[in-house]
Protein backbone atom coordinates (compact mmCIF):
# COMPACT_ATOMS: atom_id res chain seq x y z
CA UNK A 1 0.00 0.00 0.00
CA UNK A 2 1.28 3.66 -1.02
CA UNK A 3 -0.02 6.76 -1.79
CA UNK A 4 -1.92 7.91 1.73
CA UNK A 5 -4.15 11.39 1.75
CA UNK A 6 -4.87 13.05 4.90
CA UNK A 7 -8.50 10.22 4.29
CA UNK A 8 -6.64 7.52 4.03
CA UNK A 9 -3.64 7.71 6.32
CA UNK A 10 -5.02 7.29 9.69
CA UNK A 11 -6.36 4.09 8.68
CA UNK A 12 -3.02 2.37 7.22
CA UNK A 13 -1.33 3.25 10.31
CA UNK A 14 -3.97 1.54 12.72
CA UNK A 15 -4.57 -1.05 10.11
CA UNK A 16 -0.05 -1.63 10.14
CA UNK A 17 -0.37 -1.62 14.30
CA UNK A 18 -3.01 -4.72 14.02
CA UNK A 19 -0.15 -6.81 14.22
CA UNK A 20 1.02 -6.05 18.01
CA UNK A 21 0.69 -8.88 19.73
CA UNK A 22 -0.67 -7.32 23.41
CA UNK A 23 -3.97 -6.21 22.95
CA UNK A 24 -4.17 -3.00 25.40
CA UNK A 25 -0.85 -1.97 24.14
CA UNK A 26 -2.70 -2.60 20.57
CA UNK A 27 -6.11 -0.76 21.36
CA UNK A 28 -3.69 2.31 23.25
CA UNK A 29 -1.83 2.90 20.18
CA UNK A 30 -4.40 2.13 17.72
CA UNK A 31 -6.14 5.29 19.50
CA UNK A 32 -3.49 7.10 20.09
CA UNK A 33 -3.11 7.71 16.21
CA UNK A 34 -6.41 8.43 15.79
CA UNK A 35 -7.21 10.98 18.21
CA UNK A 36 -3.27 12.73 17.02
CA UNK A 37 -4.16 12.83 13.28
CA UNK A 38 -7.74 14.07 14.22
CA UNK A 39 -6.01 16.54 16.15
CA UNK A 40 -3.65 17.86 13.56
CA UNK A 41 -6.64 18.13 10.88
CA UNK A 42 -8.74 19.69 13.04
CA UNK A 43 -6.11 22.62 13.60
CA UNK A 44 -4.73 22.00 10.43
CA UNK A 45 -1.11 22.08 12.23
CA UNK A 46 1.49 23.76 9.94
CA UNK A 47 4.95 22.19 9.77
CA UNK A 48 6.42 25.13 11.65
CA UNK A 49 4.28 24.46 14.43
CA UNK A 50 4.52 20.95 14.57
CA UNK A 51 8.78 21.56 14.84
CA UNK A 52 7.58 24.06 17.33
CA UNK A 53 6.06 21.13 19.42
CA UNK A 54 8.91 18.49 19.12
CA UNK A 55 10.87 21.12 20.02
CA UNK A 56 8.77 21.93 23.23
CA UNK A 57 8.21 17.80 23.89
CA UNK A 58 12.43 17.92 23.49
CA UNK A 59 12.87 20.41 26.02
CA UNK A 60 10.65 18.65 28.63
CA UNK A 61 12.19 15.49 28.26
CA UNK A 62 15.79 17.44 29.10
CA UNK A 63 14.58 19.24 31.72
CA UNK A 64 13.96 16.04 33.84
CA UNK A 65 16.48 14.10 35.77
CA UNK A 66 16.69 12.67 39.28
CA UNK A 67 14.79 15.23 41.09
CA UNK A 68 12.93 16.71 38.30
CA UNK A 69 9.99 15.01 36.81
CA UNK A 70 8.86 17.64 33.67
CA UNK A 71 6.53 15.25 32.06
CA UNK A 72 4.73 14.72 35.38
CA UNK A 73 4.41 18.34 35.68
CA UNK A 74 3.50 18.72 32.12
CA UNK A 75 0.76 16.00 32.58
CA UNK A 76 -0.46 17.63 36.00
CA UNK A 77 -1.46 21.13 34.59
CA UNK A 78 -2.81 19.50 31.33
CA UNK A 79 -4.98 17.75 33.56
CA UNK A 80 -4.59 14.58 32.44
CA UNK A 81 -3.28 13.09 35.29
CA UNK A 82 -6.69 14.50 37.32
CA UNK A 83 -8.43 12.75 34.08
CA UNK A 84 -6.82 9.22 35.14
CA UNK A 85 -7.24 9.84 38.52
CA UNK A 86 -11.16 10.43 38.25
CA UNK A 87 -11.33 7.16 35.47
CA UNK A 88 -9.60 4.98 38.35
CA UNK A 89 -11.06 6.17 41.12
CA UNK A 90 -14.61 7.04 40.99
CA UNK A 91 -15.73 8.58 44.31
CA UNK A 92 -16.87 6.08 47.05
CA UNK A 93 -19.15 7.25 49.16
CA UNK A 94 -18.08 8.69 52.19
CA UNK A 95 -14.12 7.44 51.15
CA UNK A 96 -11.28 10.41 51.40
CA UNK A 97 -11.22 11.34 47.84
CA UNK A 98 -7.89 10.65 45.69
CA UNK A 99 -5.61 13.16 43.95
CA UNK A 100 -2.86 13.48 42.22
CA UNK A 101 0.36 11.77 43.56
CA UNK A 102 2.66 15.34 42.30
CA UNK A 103 6.47 15.56 41.82
CA UNK A 104 7.75 15.34 44.80
CA UNK A 105 6.77 12.38 46.65
CA UNK A 106 10.42 10.60 47.42
CA UNK A 107 10.52 7.56 49.00
CA UNK A 108 12.76 6.54 52.36
CA UNK A 109 11.26 9.40 54.54
CA UNK A 110 11.90 9.08 58.05
CA UNK A 111 9.02 6.79 60.08
CA UNK A 112 7.40 8.58 62.96
CA UNK A 113 5.05 7.37 65.53
CA UNK A 114 2.00 8.96 67.20
CA UNK A 115 2.47 12.64 67.91
CA UNK A 116 6.28 12.57 66.20
CA UNK A 117 7.64 15.96 64.88
CA UNK A 118 7.85 16.71 61.18
CA UNK A 119 9.45 19.53 61.80
CA UNK A 120 12.55 18.53 63.02
CA UNK A 121 16.18 19.48 61.19
CA UNK A 122 13.44 22.17 59.02
CA UNK A 123 15.82 25.03 57.88
CA UNK A 124 12.05 27.33 57.63
CA UNK A 125 9.83 27.79 60.74
CA UNK A 126 6.01 28.63 60.05
CA UNK A 127 2.90 28.48 62.33
CA UNK A 128 2.84 25.83 64.42
CA UNK A 129 0.24 22.93 63.89
CA UNK A 130 -0.40 20.18 65.44
CA UNK A 131 -2.48 17.58 63.07
CA UNK A 132 -4.34 14.63 64.65
CA UNK A 133 -7.50 12.06 63.52
CA UNK A 134 -7.90 8.89 62.61
CA UNK A 135 -7.74 6.16 59.90
CA UNK A 136 -11.51 4.79 59.93
CA UNK A 137 -13.25 2.06 57.63
CA UNK A 138 -15.83 3.13 55.63
CA UNK A 139 -18.53 1.65 58.27
CA UNK A 140 -16.47 4.45 60.80
CA UNK A 141 -14.75 1.70 62.65
CA UNK A 142 -11.02 2.26 63.49
CA UNK A 143 -8.61 0.82 60.91
CA UNK A 144 -5.83 -0.49 62.69
CA UNK A 145 -1.76 0.28 62.75
CA UNK A 146 -2.20 2.11 59.15
CA UNK A 147 0.99 4.24 57.65
CA UNK A 148 0.71 7.89 56.27
CA UNK A 149 2.82 9.13 54.19
CA UNK A 150 3.10 12.93 54.59
CA UNK A 151 4.98 15.77 52.58
CA UNK A 152 4.79 19.51 52.04
CA UNK A 153 6.46 22.33 51.03
CA UNK A 154 8.78 24.61 53.20
CA UNK A 155 7.38 28.14 54.19
CA UNK A 156 9.30 29.52 51.05
CA UNK A 157 7.04 27.34 48.55
CA UNK A 158 9.96 24.72 47.79
CA UNK A 159 9.67 21.72 48.47
CA UNK A 160 12.68 19.77 50.57
CA UNK A 161 13.53 17.33 47.07
CA UNK A 162 13.93 20.72 45.07
CA UNK A 163 17.14 21.47 46.31
CA UNK A 164 19.84 19.63 47.89
CA UNK A 165 20.08 18.20 51.47
CA UNK A 166 18.14 16.35 54.44
CA UNK A 167 14.45 15.43 54.11
CA UNK A 168 12.22 18.10 55.64
CA UNK A 169 8.35 18.65 56.38
CA UNK A 170 8.62 14.65 55.52
CA UNK A 171 8.13 11.43 57.08
CA UNK A 172 5.86 7.93 57.61
CA UNK A 173 3.42 8.84 60.43
CA UNK A 174 2.40 5.18 62.07
CA UNK A 175 -1.17 5.50 63.25
CA UNK A 176 -1.57 3.19 66.29
CA UNK A 177 -3.78 0.34 66.95
CA UNK A 178 -6.78 2.17 67.61
CA UNK A 179 -6.63 4.14 63.95
CA UNK A 180 -5.23 7.40 65.52
CA UNK A 181 -2.62 9.27 64.59
CA UNK A 182 -1.01 12.44 65.29
CA UNK A 183 2.08 14.24 63.86
CA UNK A 184 3.37 17.98 64.28
CA UNK A 185 4.09 20.44 61.53
CA UNK A 186 4.18 23.61 59.77
CA UNK A 187 0.87 25.19 58.58
CA UNK A 188 1.49 24.96 54.45
CA UNK A 189 1.02 27.52 51.83
CA UNK A 190 0.62 28.15 48.70
CA UNK A 191 3.08 28.19 46.22
CA UNK A 192 4.34 27.74 42.26
CA UNK A 193 4.83 24.91 40.83
CA UNK A 194 7.83 25.17 39.12
CA UNK A 195 7.78 27.64 36.17
CA UNK A 196 11.66 27.97 35.21
CA UNK A 197 11.28 24.98 32.52
CA UNK A 198 9.59 24.52 29.45
CA UNK A 199 5.91 23.90 31.28
CA UNK A 200 6.61 27.15 32.78
CA UNK A 201 6.99 28.87 29.64
CA UNK A 202 3.74 27.36 28.65
CA UNK A 203 1.78 28.12 31.13
CA UNK A 204 2.61 31.88 30.77
CA UNK A 205 2.24 31.55 27.04
CA UNK A 206 -1.29 30.53 28.58
CA UNK A 207 -2.00 32.45 30.93
CA UNK A 208 -2.89 30.02 33.27
CA UNK A 209 -2.86 30.20 36.99
CA UNK A 210 0.03 28.53 38.04
CA UNK A 211 -0.17 29.02 41.75
CA UNK A 212 -1.48 25.46 43.93
CA UNK A 213 -3.30 25.74 46.74
CA UNK A 214 -1.93 24.97 50.22
CA UNK A 215 -2.20 21.40 50.97
CA UNK A 216 -0.51 18.41 52.73
CA UNK A 217 0.08 15.75 50.59
CA UNK A 218 -0.80 12.06 52.46
CA UNK A 219 -0.83 8.36 51.17
CA UNK A 220 -2.57 6.50 53.83
CA UNK A 221 -1.84 2.77 53.38
CA UNK A 222 -3.31 -0.30 55.60
CA UNK A 223 -3.34 -3.93 55.25
CA UNK A 224 -7.11 -4.86 53.44
CA UNK A 225 -7.69 -1.43 52.60
CA UNK A 226 -7.05 0.54 49.36
CA UNK A 227 -4.48 2.79 49.36
CA UNK A 228 -5.67 6.56 48.98
CA UNK A 229 -3.05 8.81 47.50
CA UNK A 230 -4.72 12.19 48.76
CA UNK A 231 -4.18 16.38 49.93
CA UNK A 232 -5.44 17.95 53.00
CA UNK A 233 -6.45 21.76 51.36
CA UNK A 234 -6.68 24.45 53.69
CA UNK A 235 -10.03 26.31 54.07
CA UNK A 236 -10.01 29.97 53.05
CA UNK A 237 -6.53 29.71 50.39
CA UNK A 238 -7.13 32.05 47.54
CA UNK A 239 -6.33 29.23 45.50
CA UNK A 240 -8.69 26.53 45.65
CA UNK A 241 -10.75 27.44 42.41
CA UNK A 242 -7.86 27.82 40.66
CA UNK A 243 -5.77 25.52 41.22
CA UNK A 244 -2.84 25.11 38.65
CA UNK A 245 -3.52 20.77 38.46
CA UNK A 246 -6.98 20.88 38.70
CA UNK A 247 -6.81 19.04 42.17
CA UNK A 248 -9.20 20.45 44.58
CA UNK A 249 -11.96 18.22 45.86
CA UNK A 250 -14.75 20.12 48.49
CA UNK A 251 -14.69 17.22 50.58
CA UNK A 252 -10.68 17.66 51.00
CA UNK A 253 -10.27 21.18 52.21
CA UNK A 254 -10.11 21.35 55.98
CA UNK A 255 -9.72 23.99 58.73
CA UNK A 256 -7.19 24.93 61.00
CA UNK A 257 -8.34 26.15 64.55
CA UNK A 258 -6.33 28.44 66.81
CA UNK A 259 -5.73 27.16 70.17
CA UNK A 260 -4.82 29.13 72.96
CA UNK A 261 -5.10 27.03 75.71
CA UNK A 262 -1.82 26.93 77.66
CA UNK A 263 -2.32 23.85 79.74
CA UNK A 264 -3.45 21.99 76.45
CA UNK A 265 0.08 23.39 74.26
CA UNK A 266 2.32 22.06 76.57
CA UNK A 267 0.30 18.27 77.22
CA UNK A 268 0.98 18.01 73.32
CA UNK A 269 4.05 19.54 73.27
CA UNK A 270 3.20 22.56 71.47
CA UNK A 271 3.97 26.64 71.43
CA UNK A 272 0.94 28.28 72.94
CA UNK A 273 -0.91 29.35 70.82
CA UNK A 274 -0.67 27.15 67.94
CA UNK A 275 -2.72 25.71 65.71
CA UNK A 276 -4.57 22.51 65.42
CA UNK A 277 -5.75 20.25 62.54
CA UNK A 278 -8.26 17.49 62.79
CA UNK A 279 -8.76 15.29 59.85
CA UNK A 280 -9.50 11.69 59.68
CA UNK A 281 -9.23 9.37 56.45
CA UNK A 282 -11.44 6.74 55.15
CA UNK A 283 -10.32 3.66 52.98
CA UNK A 284 -12.63 1.62 51.08
CA UNK A 285 -11.63 -2.39 51.69
CA UNK A 286 -9.25 -3.66 49.58
CA UNK A 287 -11.79 -5.80 47.32
CA UNK A 288 -13.74 -4.67 45.12
CA UNK A 289 -12.70 -1.86 42.63
CA UNK A 290 -9.76 -2.27 41.05
CA UNK A 291 -6.88 -0.88 43.05
CA UNK A 292 -4.41 1.86 42.43
CA UNK A 293 -0.51 0.45 42.26
CA UNK A 294 0.64 0.82 45.74
CA UNK A 295 3.44 2.76 46.75
CA UNK A 296 5.46 1.26 48.92
CA UNK A 297 7.64 2.06 51.57
CA UNK A 298 10.57 -0.40 50.13
CA UNK A 299 10.30 1.24 46.49
CA UNK A 300 13.18 2.36 44.80
CA UNK A 301 13.06 6.58 44.55
CA UNK A 302 11.29 6.54 41.04
C1 LIG B 1 2.45 19.17 44.34
O1 LIG B 1 1.44 19.34 44.95
O2 LIG B 1 3.44 18.91 44.98
C2 LIG B 1 2.46 19.34 42.86
C3 LIG B 1 1.51 18.70 42.11
C4 LIG B 1 1.52 18.86 40.75
C5 LIG B 1 2.46 19.67 40.14
C6 LIG B 1 3.41 20.32 40.91
C7 LIG B 1 3.40 20.16 42.30
FE1 LIG C 1 2.26 19.87 46.81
Amino acid sequence: MREFNEETLTKAVVDRLKKTPDPRFREIMGSAVKHLHAFAREVHLTEEEWFEGIKFLTAVGQKCDDKRQEFILLSDILGLSMMIVALNHKSVPGATEATVLGPFFAHGAKEYGYGGDLREGCTMKGDDVYVCGRVLSLDGKPVPNAALDIWQAKADGIYDVQTEGEFELRGRVKANANGEYAFKSYKPKFYSVPIDGPVGDLIRATTNNHMRPAHMHAIVSAPGYQQVITHVFTDGDPHLDSDAVYAVKDSLVAQYRKVSDAAEAKKLGMPSPFLKLEWDFHLSPESGTKARKKIAASDAVA
